[in-house]
C-alpha cells in the first residue's frame, strides 16, 4: 500500500443536520483513508457532521501513519498547531487515532498532554463511549487491538470521495513481520473479511454511481475467510471449515464476475504470498485492473533475509517473469528500502540491477527508518550514515523516474480504455482519467463523456507522469 506520500486528505462538507461536527485529518495508507471513512459514519451516528474545516470543528482527529519517523514528526508539529487552537477555544477536543496512537499509547495524552483522546485502529467502535468520557471531562484511551473486527457491518461515508473510485477493505493487521516494519505492531494480527459483506458494500457502491473499487489489504494474497478470526487459526479448523475456505483469488473471481461494470482493483500484494491463481482469474477478468504493486524492498538475497521477507532476489524475477508472460500489458510497481542496516555498496547495486532486470512502471522509495520494537531495532544497529542513505536513494529514484519515463512513453500510439473522474486540474476544457494500467490519462473534453464514463482514448504524448491523448470512439 502507498504509504509513502503523507498525504492530508481534505473531507468534503456535509448537510449541517448535526449537533456537532468533527474534522478528520488523514495520513499515510489507503488503509487510512478508508478507516477515516467508517470513523466517520460511527461518529455521524452520534450526531456528528463531517466539516473540512478544522475552525468549525468541535472534535478534530488526526488518523496517523506510524511507518517512518518522518509521518510521526509532521503529526507532532499539527498537534502544536491544533494546541495552540485549543487555546483560544477550550471546548475543542482533539483526539490521536490510527498507527501512532496504537504505538504510542498514552504517551501524548499522559506525558505531553498533547491530544484529549487516543483510540487505536482495532477500537473506533468504541468512540461513542470514548467521546462520552470526554464530554464528562475526562480523558480518553481505547488501543486494545483485536483478533477478529473488520468494521465488516459498517458502511463507509465516501468522505473525500469523487463519487467514481472507492476503497474496499477486505483483510486487517499483518502477520509478516518484516523486521523493518512497525504494522504487525500498530494493526494486529491478519483477519479477513466476510466475502458477503464485502460483496454487498461494492454492490452499495454500484448503486451509487461508483465505477471502480480496490480491495484494500496489508498482504491481499493472504486474504483467507474461514468465518471469522484470525488467519493464525486457521490450520486449527475443523476440516470441513477448511475446505469451504475462501481464498484472495476466489474472492477476486467472484467480485470481478459480480460486477462486470465495474474496474477492480487490488492493493498490496506480497511477493511470497502471491499465487498463480491470482494471475489466471486477473487473466479471466478483463474489467480487473492491468496492474500490480509488487513491493520487493531489497534486490540482495542477503538483506531480504535480514527483512525476513520471505522470497529471494531469484524467486521474485520468475514471479515476474510469469506474470509478464501471461499478462504481457501488465503495469508493475514497487516499494524500496534504501539503506538497511549492514547495507553495503555491493547490495545497493543488486537494488538497481533488479529494478534493471524489471523495469517498473513506478514505485515508492524510501530512506530506512528505525522504528522502535521492531526485530531490526532490537537486533540491528542503524549504521547507514544518513548521508550514505539520501545517496542511494536519489540513485533509485533517478533511475526509477528514467524507468517510468520509458514506460509512459511505450504508450505512445496505442489506445487506452479511460475511466474519467473529473476534469483536469491544469485545464477545466480537459478531463483526467485512468486507464487499466492506472496511468493518468489527460484529453480534451468532445462534449459527449461525463465524470465514471468509460471511453477510448488515442495515446499521442507522455511525460514520466501523464499520458496525453484524444478521444476516438
Ligand atoms: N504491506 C504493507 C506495507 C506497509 S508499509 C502495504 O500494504 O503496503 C509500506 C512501505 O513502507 C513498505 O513496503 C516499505 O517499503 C516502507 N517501510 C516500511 N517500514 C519502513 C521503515 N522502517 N523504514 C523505511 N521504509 C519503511
Ligand atoms: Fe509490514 Fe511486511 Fe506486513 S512490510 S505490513 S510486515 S508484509
Amino acid at each position: 500500500m502507498n504509504q509513502s506520500r503523507l498525504q492530508k486528505i481534505p473531507v468534503r462538507k456535509r448537510k449541517n443536520q448535526f449537533n456537532h461536527s468533527v474534522y478528520i485529518e488523514t495520513y499515510g495508507c489507503q488503509m487510512n483513508a478508508n478507516d477515516s471513512e467508517i470513523v466517520a459514519s460511527i461518529l455521524e451516528g452520534q450526531g456528528y457532521a463531517v466539516t473540512d474545516n478544522p475552525m468549525d470543528a468541535d472534535l478534530i482527529l488526526l488518523n496517523t501513519c506510524a511507518v517512518r519517523d518522518k509521518a510521526e514528526q509532521t503529526v507532532r508539529n499539527r498537534l502544536q498547531h491544533f494546541k495552540g487552537l485549543k487555546r483560544r477555544r477550550p471546548d475543542l477536543k482533539v483526539g490521536l487515532i490510527g498507527c501512532m496512537a496504537e504505538r504510542l499509547k498514552d504517551r501524548l495524552l499522559e506525558e505531553e498532554k498533547l491530544v484529549d483522546m487516543v483510540a487505536g485502529p482495532d477500537s473506533y467502535r468504541d468512540l461513542p463511549r470514548l467521546l462520552e468520557e470526554l464530554k464528562d471531562g475526562r480523558k480518553a484511551i481505547n488501543v486494545l487491538l483485536s483478533l477478529e473486527e473488520t468494521y465488516d457491518d459498517i458502511p463507509p461515508v465516501r468522505i473525500n470521495s469523487n463519487g467514481i473510485s472507492a476503497f474496499v477493505s477486505i483483510t486487517r493487521g499483518c502477520d509478516n513481520m518484516c523486521t523493518f516494519c512497525v504494522v504487525p505492531f500498530t494493526r494486529g494480527r491478519e483477519r479477513s473479511r466476510n466475502p458477503e459483506t464485502i460483496m454487498n458494500e461494492i454492490r452499495d457502491l454500484q448503486q451509487q454511481g461508483f465505477k471502480e473499487v480496490t480491495l484494500l489489504g496489508q498482504n491481499v494474497d493472504s486474504y483467507l475467510w474461514y468465518g471469522g478470526g484470525p488467519k493464525k487459526d486457521f490450520a486449527k479448523q475443523p476440516e470441513d471449515v477448511r475446505r469451504r475456505a475462501v481464498d484472495f483469488a476466489q474472492l477476486l473471481d467472484r467480485v470481478a464476475g459480480a460486477f462486470p461494470g465495474m474496474r477492480i482493483r487490488f492493493t498490496t500484494s506480497n511477493p511470497q504470498d502471491m499465487t498463480r491463481e491470482v494471475i489466471a482469474v486477473m487473466k479471466k477478468h478483463p474489467n480487473i485492473g492491468r496492474q500490480i504493486h509488487l513491493p520487493f524492498q531489497s534486490g540482495s538475497n542477503r538483506i531480504l533475509k535480514l527483512m525476513n521477507r520471505r522470497y529471494t532476489r531469484e524467486e521474485y524475477l520468475d514471479l515476474i517473469d510469469f506474470i509478464r508472460r501471461e499478462i504481457p500489458d501488465i503495469s508493475l510497481s514497487h516499494d524500496i528500502i534504501a539503506g538497511f542496516p549492514t547495507e553495503t555498496e555491493d547490495d545497493h547495486r543488486d537494488t538497481l540491477s533488479l529494478m534493471e532486470a524489471v523495469r517498473f512502471d513506478y514505485g515508492f522509495m524510501f530512506a530506512y527508518s528505525e522504528r522502535p520494537g521492531t526485530a531490526a531495532a532490537k537486533r540491528l544497529r542503524d549504521d547507514v550514515p544518513r548521508g550514505v542513505k539520501i545517496k542511494r536513494l536519489n540513485e533509485i529514484i533517478a533511475l526509477q523516474q528514467r524507468h517510468s519515463r520509458e514506460r509512459m512513453q511505450a504508450f505512445v500510439g496505442g489506445e487506452s480504455e479511460v475511466l474519467v473522474e473529473g476534469p483536469s486540474k491544469k485545464n477545466k476544457d480537459e478531463w483526467m482519467g485512468r486507464n487499466l494500467q492506472n496511468a493518468v490519462v489527460v484529453f480534451p473534453a468532445t462534449g459527449r463523456e461525463k465524470p465514471g464514463d468509460f471511453v477510448r482514448v488515442r495515446i499521442t504524448g507522455a511525460t514520466s507522469a501523464t499520458l496525453r491523448g484524444e478521444r476516438v470512439d
